[in-house]
């Protein structure tokens, strides 16, 4: 594996949750793992008035809660807590950025950091126009030195429509050239769902397979169980369909659907990725109605911060099309819901079935043959399949058979923020969002908002907590939910 080189990570919105619960403990992980050279350093800026060490006991406190089970030894909480630092600083007061410079050369200098920094805005979106802007007029976003670079990670969510992301993409390229720019999304760091790369171009077997000459239909669904909690305010404004759909479950689906890539080269994997975006069927208006159901969970709208009469969705379950010769005609169910009855994120490949059933208890329909990829929890694949009950007489059962990623090692799953972390570090850009690609996502989802927001409450259906979506859902006749083989067989 490549090595880190000497850098400057700098941390806006170093005081919020953020940094405290992912960033500073996936830097931790990588500094025990021994992935960080001697002159690395960490310059966390937020508005807040600490000095180092206070920062630094903050964060120790932090570190111990997240990472409980993981610290080694806490000689190395200790040494990690060196590489930190602090400055009170108001990333809305451009004349604050001359105290930001100064810190920066002086920790360069009294560190002997080469002159690569990578900033990670980990603010309120309104600041990701303006602390770029502020950089640029300091300086603070070119090197002098020919090895030297400048790097920025932006948070979700990136623009809330197609034309607030093409405004944010179109004013970044003004600052940061496209390489520069690693735009997050978390989802891409989880181990499972790189695997699906590996799984999918490194066996032969799956691969003939993979069309619409021998796939059903394709499923992707992340639920929770909690609902909002302490972000009425910002979801309220989201909903469902920007927060998890235009970013998370849309890259799961370009995973799942893209052609293999000619190399293992970040732009060719990004290639493929826009490619799957741009072939996606565009709605209708008489298709939003019969392809898409939203909810909202009873008690929402009592929730903190949230408009009583509010029509966001925090449940949809949508039927896309790729419009492309590997998967016309293919339905791909995406479907997310907060407050449903588990936490969990899967994406199921459903194979067509035999055209002759000659067994008794076989399936039927789609999907006798599943290939499961569970991405959280209790991480694993599975291949479901039919055979026969030991005894007299051919009946069928359905099987499984699973890989469990615990199996595999003892250690647990990099978290997807130590390995998002590492990779900006080292410049790899395979797992963050192409501006392209957000754009073209974007497009698709646009509309369907658009739509939404002129049909206000029409359309919107309640459902209980615990009960996986609105009733409704079932016009879309998503298979996991139709498909009874396994109870029948029990
Ligand atoms: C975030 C969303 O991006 O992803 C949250 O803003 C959601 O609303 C979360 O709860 C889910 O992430 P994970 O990794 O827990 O599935």
């Amino acid at each position: 594996m490549n090595k880190v080189d000497s850098q400057l990570l700098v941390i806006f919105g170093a005081s919020g949750d953020l940094t405290a619960r992912k960033l500073l403990p996936g830097v931790f992980v990588l500094h025990q793992k021994l992935l960080l050279p001697h002159n690395f350093c960490i310059l966390g800026a937020a508005r807040t008035q600490h000095t180092d060490e206070e920062y630094r006991l903050l964060m120790k406190d932090h570190l111990l809660e997240e990472l409980k089970d993981k610290i080694c030894s806490p000689a190395l909480v200790d040494s990690f807590l060196k590489r930190v630092f602090y400055l009170s600083f108001d990333s809305n007061d451009s004349s604050d950025y001359a105290k930001l410079k100064e810190k920066i050369d002086i920790l360069q200098q009294q560190k002997k950091l080469e002159d690569r920094i990578l900033y990670y805005l980990a603010t309120p979106p309104i600041m990701y126009e303006r602390i770029p802007t502020f950089l640029k007029e300091n300086g603070l976003n070119v090197t002098k030195t020919h090895d030297g670079w400048r790097r920025i990670i932006v948070e979700k969510p990136f623009g809330t429509s197609l034309d607030s992301a093409q405004r944010l993409n179109k004013h970044l390229s003004r600052i940061f050239q496209e390489k520069q720019i690693y735009r997050i999304d978390h989802y891409l760091g989880k181990e499972t769902v790189q695997n699906i790369l590996v799984l999918r171009f490194s066996n032969g077997i799956f691969e003939p397979l993979w069309n619409r000459n021998y796939i059903d239909s394709v499923e992707i669904s992340a639920t929770e169980k909690l609902g909002v909690e302490k972000r009425g305010k910002y979801y309220d404004g989201a909903g469902a369909l920007r927060d998890m759909i235009q970013n998370h479950l849309m890259q799961l689906m370009a995973f799942a659907a893209m052609e293999p890539p000619s190399s293992f080269d970040p732009e060719r994997i990004r290639d493929e990725i826009v490619k799957v975006f741009r072939s996606l069927h565009a709605y209708s208006e008489k298709e939003m109605n019969s392809l898409i159901v939203r909810g909202q969970y009873q008690g929402y709208r009592n929730e903190p911060d949230v408009s009583p009469t509010s029509n966001t969705e925090t449940y949809v379950a949508m039927k896309m099309y790729i419009d492309n010769w590997r998967w016309s005609g293919v339905p791909f169910y995406i479907v997310t819901g907060k407050k449903m009855s588990e936490k969990a994120s899967e994406i199921t490949i459903n194979f067509k079935s035999t055209p002759q059933q000659l067994f008794i208890g076989q399936c039927s329909g789609s999907s006798c043959n599943k290939l499961v990829i569970r991405i959280q929890p209790d991480e694993s694949i599975s291949i479901k399949f039919g055979l026969k009950v030991p005894g007299a007489g051919f009946t069928v059962r359905q099987v499984g058979m699973d890989f469990r990623y615990d199996s595999l090692s003892s250690e647990s799953l990099p978290d997807a923020y130590e390995r998002l972390l590492l990779d900006a570090m080292l410049g790899d850009s395979t797992l963050y969002a192409r501006s392209d690609a957000l754009e073209a996502s974007w497009s698709i989802i646009d509309p369907i908002l658009k739509y939404w927001q002129e049909n206000g409450e029409k359309g919107i259906f309640s459902y209980d907590e615990g009960e996986d979506g609105p009733t409704e859902r079932r016009t879309l006749s998503i298979p996991k939910e139709t498909w009874t083989c396994e109870l029948n067989n029990k």
